[in-house]
This record gives structure tokens, sequence and C-alpha cells, in this order.
């Protein structure tokens, strides 16, 4: 099993959490089965940003984004070198810790 620390956000994770996570699984899936509300606006697809997550900790230890991601990652909110979509994230062996981005583009465009 590996070991996914989320880092607290105020209304999706207050506490922050530490999750058990299958190899081989997406980190999107592993965070909805254990709770954990990520958007997900076009069900792990690859084509919406709002599942977007900030990789901390195990980034370099991920199999490289696919040039969809890439291009879809471009219109996130918030990005940053250590962005993923975490519907196209495969969890591998190594630990990871990830932080939620305060907001996603969704958000964003409610409130404005
Ligand atoms: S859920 Fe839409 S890109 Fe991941």
């Amino acid at each position: 099993m590996t070991i996914i620390k989320v880092y607290p956000h105020p209304e999706i994770c207050p506490e922050g959490a530490e999750i058990q996570a299958k190899p081989g699984d997406t980190v999107c899936e592993t965070l909805l089965d254990n709770k954990i509300s990520i958007e997900h606006a076009c069900e792990l697809s690859c084509a919406c940003t709002t599942c977007h997550v900030l990789v901390r900790k195990g980034f370099s230890d991920l199999d490289d984004a696919s040039e969809a991601e890439e291009d879809m990652l471009d219109k996130a909110w918030g990005l940053e070198a250590q962005s993923r979509l975490s519907c196209q994230v495969v969890i591998g062996e190594e630990d990871l810790e990830i932080e939620l981005p305060k907001y996603t583009i969704n958000m964003v465009s409610e409130q404005n």
C-alpha cells in the first residue's frame, strides 16, 4: 500500500488526511473513495481541470503527464510546476503528499 497525505483544505478536507492507496489506481479515484470530495467535472476523462492537485512530495516519482494532460493543465487555476490532474495520476509504490488548490476553475468563474 502507498500512503497519500492530503494537506488540509478549508472546504474539502479541513483536517487533512492520510489515506492508503492502491498502486495502479488514480489519485482522484482514491480521494473520492476516501470521502474527499475533490471536483471531477468531466468524470475523470482529462477534459476539465477541476481535479487539479499540487503534488508536494513524490512528484518526480510519477509517470510524466501526457500531452493531453499538459494541455488541459494550462487552463487550471493556480498552475505550478508540481501541478497534475489527479484523474490522470496513477499511483505507484512511492508515498505522495498532495495539496488541493484553493480554487478550481469552476469556483473562480462562479465568483466572478
Ligand atoms: S476530472 Fe476532469 S480532468 Fe480530471
